[in-house]
């Protein structure tokens, strides 16, 4: 089984590129590090990979790259692979700090780019925007639900960190509570992507940062209940969702199987489970008055 050990970045596909990589520049803080005609890539300023954006549909996510424990040799795991029928391919450079990748498709049709070798791009010491840490996760609606948890599960080494009843699923490959999760939804489709920050202090300062570039929160701040993290989110201009979130549930011993206590846990210890459908969405914080029914139909 290939064994995931964080989310690389997302590539975004979108009708006006130079809009948004003037909004993910100027307004989310990340750096630009390579530019082609119909593609770009960008990263933290601390030089991990968040984004590539190519020309093309809005709203559409198009690959997601993980990475494994360095030294693992990609070979094996494509063979690996093809004992669950999957067929992958070797691909060169797919990002500036990824020289080798096996890609293939998950059950929805998104390419999974699997790397093993990852060089940081440079730091970038200036400041500007909210400037996250990382990509933290992408959520998207899914058609069959169960499929698609099994298939992160038993091909990529995902842990179920939590269900909302049956229908939503929040899947970790690390100490993070999620770093995936999947929704029920007729019609498949990128839900939200999100990005960690510091503390609740650069919750804050985003906040005012949204507002001064006239961005309107759309849900939040509040806390959630399953996650535990502290999360706003808008849209950007192609109307993708963006949360910015800190504070997420940490597991950070496997072996325990409880995540780190923490004052606002609803159980001691606070396991992995399954919530019920009257779970409220957050513990605390209101959002918009269009929510009405749960994650899905944030506005
Ligand atoms: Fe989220």
């Amino acid at each position: 089984m290939i064994k995931v050990c964080r989310l690389g970045h997302a590539t975004l596909t979108t009708p006006d590129l130079d809009r948004q990589v003037a909004y993910y520049t100027q307004v989310v803080g990340l750096t630009l590090i390579e530019r082609e005609a119909k593609r770009v890539f960008l990263a933290t300023k601390q030089g991990l990979e968040a984004l590539a954006l190519e020309q093309g549909a809005p709203n559409a996510l198009s690959r997601l790259a993980f990475q494994v424990a360095p030294g693992t040799d990609l070979a094996q795991l494509a063979r690996e692979l093809s004992t669950h029928g999957i067929k992958a391919e070797r691909r060169s450079s797919i990002s500036p700090g990824v020289a080798q990748a096996i890609v293939f498709e998950d059950p929805k049709h998104t390419t999974i780019e699997i790397f093993a070798e990852y060089s940081f791009a440079k730091e970038d010491t200036s400041q500007g925007g909210i400037m996250p840490l990382k990509l933290g996760h992408v959520a998207y609606r899914v058609a069959d639900v169960q499929q698609i948890v099994k298939f992160y599960t038993d091909v990529l080494g995902f842990r179920v960190s939590d269900w909302r009843d049956d229908t939503f699923a929040f899947l970790r490959c690390g100490p993070d509570h999620h770093t995936v999760n999947f929704v029920v939804d007729e019609v498949p489709q990128l839900h939200h992507i999100a990005f960690e920050v510091k503390d609740w202090a650069e919750i804050q300062r985003a906040c005012e940062w949204l507002a001064k570039n006239n961005i309107h929160l759309v849900w939040g701040p509040g806390r959630h209940i399953i996650g535990h993290n502290i999360a706003i989110y808008h849209r950007n201009p192609d109307k993708v969702r963006v949360e910015f979130f800190c504070e997420m549930d940490l597991m950070k011993d496997e072996g325990l199987g409880y995540f780190d206590p923490r004052p606002w846990h609803q159980d001691r210890p606070q396991r992995p489970k399954v919530w019920g459908p009257d779970t409220l969405r957050n513990y605390w914080g209101f959002g918009s008055e269009r929510i009405i029914r749960g994650y899905q139909t944030v506005e």
